[in-house]
C-alpha cells in the first residue's frame, strides 16, 4: 500500500507550490490523478517505461489497451508522432486545448508499453488550468487514462479517485468536479473520412463542421457486441463503465419509455430486486423505485453528460441490484452518454414502441 497524498488546488488557479508537489512525483517515475475538463486522469510520464508499467498495475488495466498521452503544446505532439498530417494540424488549432484525442504514427521515442505495442500513439491537450500547470511543471509528457479502476466508470471529482485507487497511487490534485463529465471524443485521421473510435466531449456535428464528412466507426453506434475483428480502438473491446449493478437501458419515443420503465421497475420491485431508475427531469415524477435519481433535463444533454458516471457510483453506493436507464437523443454530447450506457449495460437494450 502506498501512502495516497490529496492535494487540493483551485481549479483555475492551481497552487503553483502544490503542482510542484505533483510534478515532482511524475518527474520521478510515480503516479498523480488529476482533474481535466472530462474525467480525471492518472498520469505517469509517458516517455519512462517503469512509470507507465506502474500505471498499468495501479488501474488493473489490460496491457493491450493504451493511454492517451497529454501535452501542454502543440511542439511536444511533433516530438512524439512521426507525422502530424495538416487536418490534424487544423484540428489541434481548432480544438485544443479541449475534449478531442487525435491518433498519429508514433515516432520512436515513444516505449512499446506507452502504446501497447502499436505503430500509433492518442494525444491530446487538455483544457484544464491544473492539467496544464502539471505538464508544464514536470515538463513530461504525461500518459493518462482515466483514473478509475479497469471496467469502472470513469472518476469526475477527486473523491471518486479515492474511492478506486486509495493506497495505489502516489497523490491526487483535487480540482473539484470536473466541467463535461465524459471523456474525450478519439478520431482517428488516418481514414477517409476520419473515423470517430469513441465518441466524447467534442461532438461530432463540431468535427463535421470543421472536416465535412464524418464517420462513426461501428462499434460507437452498436446496440449489440460486435465481433472482436472490427475492433479498431483497442479499449473498444474491454469491459467499460459498468458499475457493479445490472444496467438496462430503455429508448424509444418518450411517452412509450416511461410506460415500459415503469412497467419495469414494478415488475422487478415484486420479485424484491431493489430497482434504482435513472431518469430525466421531464419523466422523474412518472416513477416509483427504490432510488430515483435524475440526470438533468433531456433538453440540455451538455449536463446530462456531466451527471453521469457520477450518478451510476451514486446509484452503486445505494445499493440497487438493477439500474433501468432511459436513453437520451443521440445529438450533442448525447452520442457519448448513449455510447457509455449500452456499454455499461452489456447492451442490454430494450426498445420501447
Ligand atoms: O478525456 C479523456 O480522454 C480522459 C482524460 C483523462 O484525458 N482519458 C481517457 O483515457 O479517457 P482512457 O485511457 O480511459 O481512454 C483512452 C482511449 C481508449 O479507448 C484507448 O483504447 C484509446 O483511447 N486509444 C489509446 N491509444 C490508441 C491508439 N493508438 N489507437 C486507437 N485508440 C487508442
Ligand atoms: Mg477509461
Amino acid at each position: 500500500m502506498k501512502q495516497t497524498v490529496v492535494l487540493k488546488v483551485d481549479s483555475q488557479q492551481p497552487d503553483i507550490e502544490k503542482v510542484r508537489v505533483a510534478a515532482d512525483i511524475i518527474r520521478e517515475g510515480g503516479l498523480v490523478a488529476f482533474p481535466t475538463e472530462t474525467v480525471y486522469g492518472l498520469g505517469a510520464d509517458a516517455l519512462n517505461q517503469k512509470a507507465v508499467l506502474a500505471l498499468f498495475e495501479a488501474k488493473k488495466r489490460p496491457m493491450d489497451n493504451p493511454p492517451i498521452v497529454h501535452v501542454e503544446n502543440i511542439d511536444d505532439v511533433y516530438r512524439l508522432a512521426e507525422q502530424v498530417p495538416p487536418k490534424a494540424d487544423k484540428l489541434m488549432r481548432k480544438f485544443w486545448p479541449g475534449p478531442l484525442t487525435l491518433i498519429f504514427k508514433r515516432s520512436e521515442i515513444v516505449p512499446d508499453v506507452t502504446v501497447a505495442g502499436l505503430d500509433t500513439i492518442a494525444v491530446r491537450m487538455p483544457q484544464h488550468a491544473v492539467a496544464l500547470a502539471l505538464i508544464r511543471e514536470s515538463r513530461r509528457s504525461i500518459a493518462s487514462p482515466s483514473a478509475n479502476l479497469a471496467g469502472k466508470p470513469s472518476p469526475t471529482s477527486a473523491e471518486h479517485v479515492f474511492d478506486d485507487l486509495n493506497g495505489r497511487i502516489d497523490a491526487i490534485l483535487d480540482g473539484g468536479p470536473t466541467r463535461i463529465g465524459v471523456e474525450s471524443t478519439v478520431l482517428d485521421l488516418s481514414f477517409d473520412p476520419p473515423l470517430i473510435l469513441r465518441p466524447g466531449g467534442t461532438s461530432l456535428e463540431a468535427l463535421r463542421r470543421v472536416l465535412g464528412d464524418v464517420k462513426l466507426h461501428p462499434f460507437v453506434v452498436a446496440e449489440k457486441e460486435l465481433p472482436i475483428e472490427k475492433t479498431r480502438s483497442p479499449g473498444m473491446k474491454h469491459k467499460h463503465y459498468a458499475p457493479n449493478a445490472q444496467v438496462i437501458v430503455v429508448e424509444g419515443g418518450i411517452s412509450a419509455v416511461i410506460t415500459k420503465v415503469k412497467e419495469l421497475a414494478e415488475s422487478y420491485r415484486l420479485k424484491g430486486v431493489k430497482v434504482g431508475v435513472l431518469a430525466t427531469d421531464e419523466t422523474k415524477a412518472a416513477y416509483r423505485a427504490y432510488v430515483v435519481k435524475s440526470l438533468g433535463s433531456r433538453f440540455n444533454l451538455a449536463v446530462v453528460a456531466q451527471n453521469l458516471f457520477r450518478l451510476l457510483r451514486e446509484l452503486d453506493a445505494e445499493g440497487v441490484d438493477v439500474i433501468i436507464a432511459e436513453g437520451v437523443p443521440t445529438e450533442g454530447l448525447g452520442l457519448a452518454v448513449m455510447n457509455r450506457l449500452r456499454k455499461a449495460s452489456g447492451y442490454n437494450i430494450i426498445k420501447a414502441e
